[in-house]
């Protein structure tokens, strides 16, 4: 299969004049449909810049990042929101629901911000494939972190992406809880075919994934196929 997600050579420096961070100093990674990618390494070496740059939130200074057939860097703003809507899906380490709308509301604001009008069918299944259906009317202070998460990973699949980017997405989270988020990305991307790029500190969430990139200083250091 043919990569959808393609960085090529990819740079990225902060700042500008005398202080300047390269966050990274050219990175290339090529990721196909439906693989489950763990990016690791100590914190600084450029994960979640490499995430952003991913999302089209962020761009490389030098080289490119190709989402299907288009480039992020040049694009209009219109072209640029409708990338990120229609393509990109974001989970974080602290969940990031709205604490005032619902669990089932929650997941279905991203489509209503795309334009649709009663989601809610769409956000109900998901909450069936994140096993949370019973939870659906419960507000988020009445969630644990797992179940939190869970309903995250929802919301950011309401517009049905190709990318799916976690950012240490059970760095917040206990052990067996963890696995349980583990186990529902991993399914994620074999049934929908969803590209996961997930930032990670702890080595045993590796074991998940399909590809292991080991990033030091900017760099990649080694890519490990499982
Ligand atoms: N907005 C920013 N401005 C300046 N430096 C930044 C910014 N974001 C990240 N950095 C720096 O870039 C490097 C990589 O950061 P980051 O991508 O957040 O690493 P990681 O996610 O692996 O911890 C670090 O040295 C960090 O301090
Ligand atoms: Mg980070």
């Amino acid at each position: 299969m043919t990569p959808y997600l393609v960085v090529d050579n990819a740079t990225r420096r902060y700042g500008n004049g005398v202080e300047t961070v390269d966050a990274l100093r050219g990175v290339s990674l090529h990721v196909r449909p439906g693989q489950f990618v763990a990016l690791v390494g100590r914190s600084g070496c450029g994960k979640t810049t490499l995430l952003n740059l991913c999302g089209a939130m962020d761009f490389p200074s030098t080289g490119t990042v190709r989402i299907g057939d288009v480039t992020t860097t040049g694009l209009s703003d219109a072209a640029l929101t409708r990338l990120r809507r229609t393509q990109i899906g974001f989970i974080f380490q602290f969940f990031q629901l709205l604490p005032t709308l619902s669990a089932v509301e929650n997941v279905e604001l991203p489509a209503l911000l795309a334009g649709e009008t009663n989601p809610r069918g769409r956000a109900l299944k998901l909450l069936r494939f994140v096993e949370m259906e019973t939870m659906a009317h419960r507000m988020p202070h009445q969630l644990s972190g797992g179940q939190m998460q869970r309903i995250a990973i929802a919301r950011a699949l309401v517009n049905n992406p190709r990318i799916l980017l976690a950012d240490e997405p059970i760095g917040n989270l206990d052990t067996a809880t963890g696995e349980l988020v583990l186990d529902l990305l991993r399914r994620t991307a074999r049934e929908r075919q969803t590209i996961i790029l997930m930032a990670t500190h702890s080595m045993e969430s590796t074991n998940y994934c399909d590809l292991v990139v080991r990033m030091r200083d900017g760099r990649i250091e080694e890519t490990i196929e499982r």
